[in-house]
């Protein structure tokens, strides 16, 4: 098959995209977040192309992206007054809600689950296409499984040149991470996947959030989990990967102690003076995680080379956006982090 790339500034992208969808043809789709392998939600065949394309576990669902908020209540019954205000709040943006789902979605979608994951995603060509294939799309990040998130066209194209109808190129995201996943489908809100929206945000709202421990640990790949995607290794080169946290210095100089030619660093652009001598990569700086998060996953992406074997990596640290930051880290890390200050 012959991958067809669709500018976004074109103006028949939208309506040569939807048919595309339409039709039960894979389309990459770019969003604020990362770019989403797109299928017609529901139609069970077009997902089963989804799954066979990104080598998916089937059991793990994908995300229902909607042209508009109010369209979750096409797909979710039994709406709780908490997720009308997160979409009043975060819609079109980068927030996903786990809801009861309706009998038209396929369990092929939700893999297996009666609950299904809607967001409505704030990039205007993408809410146009869904709009005019009049269909909600399914669409998982579309990188293959386990590999870090794909964030330009070029991304994908790696990973399904050849194999899916065409990706719509949309430049680079801007988020950089998967959209936040709250579960409201129990008594308390349940931060499942944290993202550019932050606890913070959703807590100003629900006033509550539990989060999940899939967040925070490293779950057994047999484990009963909320989120099913949460338990798979992932974002992940095939390289080591281990966090040194602690002070700039003290990291630098566990750093230089450990180095064996063949490993690489992830750090803050700020720190680049301190790795000359061991091919530093920066992916964003420090002073500005909005930085981080963009450039996580292309950094992750090129350092995934078979003739790398181990990255030591730099994570922020606080809440907001760099707990998503952090959370992608540590899951590529295996949550593998040594403390930098520890030896000395
Ligand atoms: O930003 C994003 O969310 C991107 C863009 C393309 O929208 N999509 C994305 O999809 O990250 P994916 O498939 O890579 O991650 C979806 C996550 C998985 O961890 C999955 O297990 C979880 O959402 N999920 C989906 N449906 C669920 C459900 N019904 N209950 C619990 N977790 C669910
Ligand atoms: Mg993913």
């Amino acid at each position: 098959m012959k991958t067809i790339l669709l500018s976004s500034d074109d103006p028949n992208t939208p309506a040569v995209a939807a048919e595309l969808i339409r039709r039960g043809e894979l389309v990459a789709i770019p969003t604020e977040t990362v770019y989403g392998l797109g299928a017609n939600g529901l139609d069970e065949e077009a997902v089963a192309k989804i799954f066979l394309a990104k080598g998916r576990p089937q059991d793990n669902p994908l995300i229902l992206h909607v042209a508009e908020g109010q369209d979750m209540e096409k797909f979710c019954h039994s709406i709780p007054e908490n997720a009308y205000r997160l979409a009043e709040a975060f819609w079109p943006g980068p927030l996903t809600m786990v809801l009861p789902a309706r009998d038209c979605v396929p369990r092929r979608t939700t893999g297996g689950l009666s609950t299904v994951a809607v967001r409505c995603p704030d990039n205007a060509v993408t809410r146009q296409i869904i709009r005019l294939a009049g269909v909600p799309v399914a669409a998982p990040s579309a990188n293959l499984s386990g590999k870090p998130s794909t964030t330009t066209a070029a991304h994908v194209l790696h990973d399904h040149d050849g194999k899916i109808a065409a990706v719509v190129d949309g430049g680079s995201c801007r988020v950089g991470v998967e959209s936040t996943i709250v579960d409201l489908t129990e008594d308390r809100p349940r931060l499942l996947r944290p993202g550019g929206i932050t606890p913070e945000q959703l807590t100003a709202i629900l006033g509550d959030l539990v989060v999940d421990k899939a967040v925070t640990a490293q779950i057994d790949k047999d484990a009963v989990v909320k989120a099913p995607g949460m338990k798979y290794r992932h974002y992940a080169p095939d390289s080591e990967v281990i966090i040194v946290s602690g002070s700039r210095e003290a990291a630098a100089r566990y750093i230089h102690r450990h180095f064996q030619p063949g490993d690489r660093v992830l750090c803050f652009e700020e720190e680049l003076p301190l790795y000359a001598d061991c091919v530093p990569l920066a992916y964003g700086k420090e002073s500005d995680v909005n930085t981080l998060s963009a450039g996580l996953f292309a950094a992750l992406r090129e350092l995934d080379d078979p003739s790398i074997s181990r990255v030591y990596a730099r994570c922020p640290v606080g809440g907001g956006v760099a707990y998503a930051v952090q959370n992608r880290l540590k899951k590529a890390a295996a949550f593998h982090i040594v403390d930098g200050e520890a030896e000395e």
